[in-house]
């Protein structure tokens, strides 16, 4: 059975179907968009060696020729050298203004693909398939798009929502568990800012989901979708509740740029370990009883998940050195740490004047737990 999470968005409205076998029925999904039975697909290594046939084939049952760039895998292809190759070769290949690009992996093909659409001849329309949970449930909805500089992730980027969203459930079972997982990460994320319901349902069906039942994988990507879905919708462009979704992003993202980028620590990872921080921080300032990020991290060791500093390998900088890299994140407004905090799972908000102190003191307290 397909799901549609429809993103009301005005003319940039789409939906976003959740299903198994997508991806063998591409082409009449994608068929009613096309001006041309043509569509230029880019891919990375291990997508195409393990789906990319089975793309082809889906397509070319509804008489749709595909040419497809592979690119290297990886967070480094996320960067200016792979994205102009990438636009040069959708120029070469004519790419015009009615064409479709088909964004095919997870969120650095999706972010990669979907900037070079947004700047190709002003904005060429494009698909997104991905191919990682995390990709199911945040990257390919809601249209950030966008490579990394040296100076930063994600610094240099557009604002460009795709035409639709093929989130083939199948193609997780390919996953790396590790990849598996830290997309989950995410996942626990919207329980935590917008869905008490949402975590206990987790808390039930987790394991289960992480063990493979494609009925609850199914199920967990279309409520998290739904949740973004809503969330953008009340604020396309980030000015106000958007912000949420960054919920244990600015501990996760100091956490991953202390562990310069690497396999130490992937971005849902430090996702969930940003979250619990998080968490404790609003414990800390009474916002929530100490209940909540013992339940939290109680799902995450459940999951057998990373929950807490102590369970990253290798050196980790001091407090002072956690909060100057906060500070670095672009979530920085006039030298004030904005920090998502929450009244209790599933009530998170926006808080713009944390006191710095209590956050030294919950990354002291993890630290001297490692
Ligand atoms: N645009 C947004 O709103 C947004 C939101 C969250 C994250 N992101 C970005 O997403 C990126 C991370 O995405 P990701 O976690 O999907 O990383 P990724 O694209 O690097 O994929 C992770 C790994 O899984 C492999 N892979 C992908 N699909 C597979 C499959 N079906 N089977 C087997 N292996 C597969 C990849 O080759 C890679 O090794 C980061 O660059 C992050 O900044 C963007
Ligand atoms: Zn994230």
């Amino acid at each position: 059975m397909t799901e549609i999470v429809h993103v009301p968005l005005g003319e940039r409205a789409y939906d976003v179907k959740i299903g198994t076998g997508l991806i063998a029925r591409a082409g009449a999904e994608i068929a009613p968009l096309l001006g041309r039975e043509r569509v230029a697909v880019v891919t990375e290594e291990n997508v195409a060696r393990l789906h990319l046939e089975t793309l082809r084939a889906g397509l070319a049952a509804a008489g749709i020729e595909m040419e497809a760039l592979v690119l290297p895998a990886g967070e480094s292809t996320k960067g200016w050298a792979e994205f102009s190759r990438t636009v040069e070769w959708l120029l070469e290949r004519k790419v015009e203004r009615n064409d479709m690009v088909v964004a095919f992996g997870g969120g650095v093909i999706g972010d990669l693909v979907g900037f070079a659409a947004a700047i190709l001849r002003r904005g060429v329309r494009f698909v997104q398939i991905p191919t990682t949970l995390l990709a199911q449930v945040d990257s390919s909805v809601g249209g950030k798009t966008g490579i990394n500089s040296p100076h930063g992730k994600n610094l240099i980027g557009a604002f460009h929502q795709p035409s639709l969203v093929l989130a083939d459930i199948g193609v997780l079972s390919t996953l790396a568990p590790r990849d598996f997982l830290a997309g989950y990460g995410e996942v626990v994320k919207y329980g935590g800012l917008g869905s008490l319901d949402f975590f206990e349902w987790l808390e039930a069906n987790g394991p289960a989901l992480a063990a493979g039942d494609e009925g609850l994988r199914a199920e967990a990507v279309r409520r998290s979708v739904q949740m973004k879905a809503d969330i953008v919708a009340a604020d396309e462009t980030e000015q106000g509740v958007r912000a949420l979704l960054n919920l244990g992003h600015t501990f996760g993202h100091a956490l991953e740029a202390a562990t310069g980028f690497s396999q130490r620590l992937l971005h849902g990872e430090g996702v969930a370990i940003g979250c619990a921080l998080a968490f404790e921080t609003s414990a800390r300032l009474g916002l929530m009883s100490q209940e909540s990020p013992s339940r939290l991290r109680a799902h995450l060791a459940a999951m057998g998940m990373k929950k807490d500093l102590a369970d990253i390998p290798g050196e980790l900088p001091g407090a002072e050195g956690l909060m100057a890299l906060m500070a670095q994140d672009k979530k920085v407004q006039a030298g004030r740490l904005r920090f998502i905090l929450a009244r209790g799972i599933g009530e998170a908000f926006l808080a713009d004047d944390v006191d710095l102190d209590v956050v030294r003191g919950v990354l002291e307290e993890a630290l001297a737990a490692r």
